[in-house]
């Protein structure tokens, strides 16, 4: 290990900044999220400079160099294009055997300023010694990615508990039992949510009956349509912290990739015409693994309320009493339309857009309001539609919806091989035929479908203008 990492604590922590410019500013802005006196000195400073850090910082003339200096426990030099200046701070500080870091000059440095990683009182510092701090800041912002926004309130929160709990429980297996258990379970999550009042009453009764035994919460994630890069952060977060995912065959292989490979899983897989596992036995396995004290993740293409069955399984969950929180995803509508660049609504075509199913349990087209569907400017999108395309066109048409309007119909939206076909009402089921569409597939009826093939041809013409 080339580099020692320590945390001062800065409560009573006295740091001096030479410097007036553009790199000291950026240092005192790290400096100045801390408890630490802050004190800058340079001969001049920009008025934006004071702006920023009036009443946070002092900016001290250059007589009170060295007591300040001399009061204080490190010092940052960022003196820019004055090398005697430099030198002058370097030797005073030497004098006074104090920590230094020399911005840009790794060679005079006692301590380099790593990448920071904050979170309230967890802290993280990232460096590289000077190799390629750019790599730092990345690893650092891939860090933070996976740390919720309140982490550092759980560890103020578990602060607050630390001596009830070791007075509770007096073998030490059992307090780490029971924080083990505590900072990954639902009273965690509930801190992580920003509902510290009720994860104080959850807290206090756990402390209350000597609870060492793990509690388990489920997570109903939607995982988007099909690209990897549209799964949210929190989905990431829980999927990677799951001991056992229950998913459907909607999940590509590359998100559940993500899972955490001493994870259990267990392709619950619900398909067209396919139901592996039926619903009631998906609750009952999602019961018992919470009741096993386990974290569950129950994994679903795009979002779980959207006709996803997310609201049947948050019931029976809450009807058992488990802990269980819905994690939403970007329901296929969204993702297909962003990849295909058609707006779903729009100023000049679409006032609503609808969201229907096209398939109801007996697997025929669903009992629907045709007449307020085929109104004029909306877009209705229907899911689970290839199978009963012609009877919805039909249906449209009857109820007044122009046989011309245009449709665009998207297959396997967002991923590698999405299709996309656009056309008439009219002739919805044949342009599904014609291209091959078996699905997963939605009908994007309305003027909108249209829109995708305008902006190509005015983008088209624009580049003919230019060449
Ligand atoms: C049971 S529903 C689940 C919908 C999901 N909860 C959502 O929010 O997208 C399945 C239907 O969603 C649509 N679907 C899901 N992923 C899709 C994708 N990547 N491209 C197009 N349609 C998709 C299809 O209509 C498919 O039949």
């Amino acid at each position: 290990m080339e580099l020692f990492p320590v945390f001062f604590g800065t409560k009573s922590l006295n740091v001096v900044v030479f410097g007036g410019g553009e790199n000291a500013r950026r240092k005192v802005r790290l400096l100045a999220k801390t408890h630490a006196r802050v004190d800058v000195i340079a001969p001049v400073f920009s008025p934006e400079f004071v702006n920023e850090f009036a009443g946070r910082v002092g900016f001290a003339p250059e007589a009170l160099t060295e007591v300040l200096v001399s009061e204080a426990k490190f010092v940052i030099i960022a003196i820019e294009d004055d090398e005697p200046a430099l030198e002058a701070a370097l030797n005073l500080v030497r004098q006074y055997n104090l920590p230094v870091n020399v911005v840009d000059r790794p060679e005079l440095c006692d301590f380099t300023v790593p990448s920071i990683l904050d979170r309230g009182s967890v802290v993280g510092a990232i460096a590289t010694g000077g190799a390629a701090p750019v790599m730092a800041r990345n690893i650092r912002s891939r860090l933070e990615a996976l740390l919720p926004k309140r982490t550092g309130d759980l560890a103020n929160f578990a602060r607050g508990f630390r001596g009830k709990v070791k007075a509770r429980f007096a073998e030490e297996s059992d307090r780490r039992a029971f924080w083990e258990n505590m900072l990954r379970g639902p009273i965690a999550e509930k801190v992580l949510a920003g509902d510290e009042g009720a994860a104080r009453v959850e807290m206090d009764a756990a402390i209350e009956a000597g609870k060492t035994e793990k509690t388990g919460i489920v997570h109903i994630v939607g995982a988007g349509p099909g690209d990897l890069e549209l799964l949210t952060l929190k989905a990431l977060r829980v999927l990677q912290d799951a001991d056992i995912v229950f998913y459907d065959n909607l999940v590509g292989a590359d998100i559940l990739d993500l899972i955490r490979r001493d994870a259990d899983r267990v392709s619950v897989g619900k398909s067209k015409g396919y139901h592996s596992v039926p619903q009631e036995d998906i609750h009952e396995l999602l019961i018992m693994a919470a009741k096993a004290g386990k974290r569950v993740v129950r994994l679903k293409g795009g979002d779980p309320f959207i006709f996803g069955r997310g609201g049947e399984e948050l019931g029976a969950l809450l009807a058992e009493g488990i802990e269980a929180q819905v994690v939403p995803g970007i329901s296929s509508a969204l993702g297909c339309a962003a990849s295909a660049g058609l707006p779903l609504t729009h100023r000049d075509h679409a006032q609503s857009v609808t969201f229907v199913t096209g398939h109801a349990r007996n697997g025929r087209v669903p009992d629907l309001d045709w007449p307020s569907l085929a109104r004029q400017n909306q877009t209705v999108v229907v899911y689970m539609g290839v199978g009963t395309s012609a009877q919805i066109s039909e249906n449209l048409i009857a109820a007044g919806r122009g046989a011309s309007t245009p449709v665009a119909v998207i297959e396997n939206g967002t991923r590698e091989n999405e299709i996309r076909a656009y056309g008439k009402l009219s002739e919805l089921a044949c342009l599904i035929e014609g291209n091959g569409i078996k699905g997963p597939a939605l009908l994007i009826i309305g003027e909108v479908a249209a829109l995708p093939e305008l902006f190509l041809s005015s983008m088209q013409k624009s580049l003919e203008i230019v060449e």
